[in-house]
């Protein structure tokens, strides 16, 4: 029996891809605030470690897959949407790599299509993402003023980090892939419809597709890059967002 690993599994896109796997047969080992088989906070140092730790201790160090979608929107506080959305990705990636690796196993990581809009080329947000300073990211995402840049920042960081960290996880026989998905209709979408700042937009705009994703339609996704059929994908970032990316910049790609 496979052993699954779901980060945001009480709700939206992880609960659906837990359900996936949960009637697929699956073990899977939610993680979430509330919820979920291991109660952590993934925005501080000790949650993560008991995230690992218990990751580890459920699975026998073993783990097939293991699913990061746990994430905040751009209406939380900045350093927040920060801490989660990166480091709570990144070291649960570095913590489980080796129950990864013993089972040949494989992540995917719930990125967004607003990881490939803008150009955060030399930002110092970016930088202290990449350079694993989550102190200066937390002080320049809050100084950045609204949620949005954090999360956009933290979304272009975690997929240029997934990227960076491919030929290591490579050689070491564990893919590494993410998704970008566009507005899917989870309570986080939600949060962003009522800001009162980006609200408006947020509710009134339609993917090229005439409508947002549900959350079964990315896990859909999750599972091909998690499964066998996706054997030769490594490092990539599929976009499952509706036309989105391709309507916004058609000529860059
Ligand atoms: P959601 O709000 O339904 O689920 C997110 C889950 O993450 C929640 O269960 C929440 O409790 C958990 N979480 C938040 N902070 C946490 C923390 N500190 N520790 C542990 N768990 C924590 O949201 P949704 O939409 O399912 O989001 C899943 C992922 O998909 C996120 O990374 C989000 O950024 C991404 N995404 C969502 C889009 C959308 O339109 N819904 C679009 C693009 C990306």
């Amino acid at each position: 029996m496979k052993t699954i690993v779901i980060t945001g599994s009480a709700s939206g896109i992880g609960a659906a891809t837990a359900q996936h796997y949960s009637a697929a047969g699956c073990r899977v080992i939610g993680i979430d605030l509330r919820g979920a088989d291991i109660e952590a906070d993934l925005s501080c140092a000790s949650g993560r470690d008991k995230a690992i730790s218990e990751v580890l201790q459920r699975s026998n160090g073993h783990i097939d897959s293991l699913i990061c979608c746990a994430g905040l929107g751009g209406n939380h506080p900045p350093a927040l949407v920060a801490s989660v959305n990166y480091f709570g990705v990144t070291v649960l990636l570095d913590g489980l790599f080796e129950a990864l690796r013993a089972s040949g196993g494989n992540a995917v990581v719930v990125a967004s299509v607003a990881a490939t809009q803008g150009n955060w080329d030399g930002h110092p947000l970016r930088e202290a993402f990449l350079a694993g300073n989550e102190e200066q990211a937390r002080t320049l995402a809050t100084d950045a003023g609204h949620g949005m840049l954090a999360y956009a920042a933290s979304k272009h960081a975690i997929v240029c980090h997934i990227r960076a960290q491919s030929k290591i996880w490579g050689e070491a026989g564990v893919r590494l892939n993410a998704v970008a998905p566009g507005a899917v209709e989870t309570p986080l979408l939600q949060q962003s419809m009522d800001d009162p700042l980006i609200g408006k937009a947020t509710r009134d705009f339609l993917p090229p597709l005439g409508r947002r994703a549900q959350p079964a339609e990315i896990a859909q996704v999750i599972a091909f890059l998690a499964s066998d059929a996706a054997v030769y994908v490594h490092g990539s970032l599929l976009v499952a967002d509706g036309g989105i990316d391709a309507m916004s910049r058609p000529q860059r790609f």
